[in-house]
């Protein structure tokens, strides 16, 4: 296994390469962002999973997330406000009414410092008190490591005040190793239970069970089957977006393509995933000359329950106490069928 820094770019960040027999995974350190995920697919042949712009510049350009980190609290927080030990606090409002994945100056377009390890690469950087509206100097690693077929990342964060965390990657894969239709891949969630939303895709902290619904993918089953227009869901979150919670420990989603036979199986320690069909891409500039359309990926956000402070303000998952530590790990293992 090899790390390795690639090159340095104009705004001083750094883009590395981790690779081993089996991956080989180039971050950037603005939002610690995946921009290339090569995998082997059935015939040997390194397929690309990851959809990503032509430039780095390009990912604050477009503001898609493509593989960049979402925080300091991923996801939408209701009309951008929260109150915490009695203390109103005011957030960027960057998507309708309401604001996503850490506001307009969020994680992912954050400068971190970059570390080389032995398996990987350590990502640090202190967010300021009241960065984007959110108390606390929050102190955040993130650790990319390979090992075998497997990718994993680690988060670790502590505060010098109660604030709100929730961090996750924002990766939208594709493992035909192009922006094709997403609704051919098949996917596999070990899902009861999932979260409703409104017409701006805020979580509403309403929970249906999946029986009887398209969400159901407790059988893996092509995600095409999902984009029912006659399910109420499906139509407020323009296709799959939505917070589905897991009720296993490990191997909680597994996506397959069948053209190139990868299989990729996501195993994390976080409650539920937001999962995300890219209904919103509109054709935007993609690596390789290729556009990227509508439904030419899929996100698995791996996080806690999205507005939690809002849905179960009496003990909101997305709280990070006065020094104690937020700690999650994501894995993506690769295998061929
Ligand atoms: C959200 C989508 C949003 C996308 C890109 C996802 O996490 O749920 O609604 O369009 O991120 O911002």
């Amino acid at each position: 296994m090899t790390a390795q820094i690639k090159e340095t770019l104009q705004d001083g960040s750094k883009t590395v390469i981790l690779k081993n027999d089996e991956l080989e995974v180039w971050i950037n350190s603005k939002g610690c962002t995946i921009l290339r995920l090569y995998v082997k697919d059935r015939d040997g042949n390194s397929q690309d999973v990851v959809l990503g712009h032509p430039e780095v510049e390009d990912y604050e350009k477009y503001v898609l997330y493509l593989g960049a980190t979402a925080g300091r609290v991923c996801n939408r927080i209701k009309k951008g406000e929260f109150e915490l030990n009695g203390t109103t606090y005011h957030l960027p409002i960057n998507n309708g009414p309401n604001s996503l994945h850490g506001g307009i100056k969020g994680f992912s377009f954050a400068q971190f410092d970059t570390e080389l390890l032995e398996n990987g690469v350590r990502f640090h950087r202190v967010s300021p008190d009241m960065e984007e509206g959110y108390p606390g100097n929050l102190d955040v690693t993130i650790e990319f490591t390979l090992a075998d077929h497997t990718l994993n990342i680690h988060y670790h964060a502590q505060s010098d005040q109660d604030t709100l965390v929730n961090l996750t990657n924002h990766s939208y894969f594709n493992l035909d190793g192009e922006p094709s239709y997403i609704g051919d891949h098949v996917l596999k969630l070990a899902c009861e239970e999932f979260g409703c939303v409104d017409s701006d895709g805020l979580a509403t902290g309403e929970i249906r069970n999946v029986e009887h619904t398209p969400f159901d993918f407790r059988d893996e089953k092509k995600i095409d089957e999902a984009f029912d227009d006659s399910y109420d869901q499906v139509q407020l979150g323009t296709g799959i977006d939505h917070h589905f919670i897991f009720n296993q420990d490990h191997d909680q989603a597994i996506l397959f393509s069948e053209k190139t036979g990868i299989e990729m199986s996501v195993s994390t320690t976080l409650p539920g995933a937001q999962i995300y069909s890219a209904n919103f891409l509109q054709g935007e500039p993609g690596k390789y000359a290729k556009k990227l359309p509508k439904r030419s990926a899929i996100c698995i956000e791996t996080q806690n329950m999205p507005d939690d402070i809002h849905i179960n303000s009496e003990n909101p998952t997305t709280l990070l106490r006065k020094d104690n530590v937020f700690d999650s790990k994501t894995s993506f293992t690769f295998k061929v069928r």
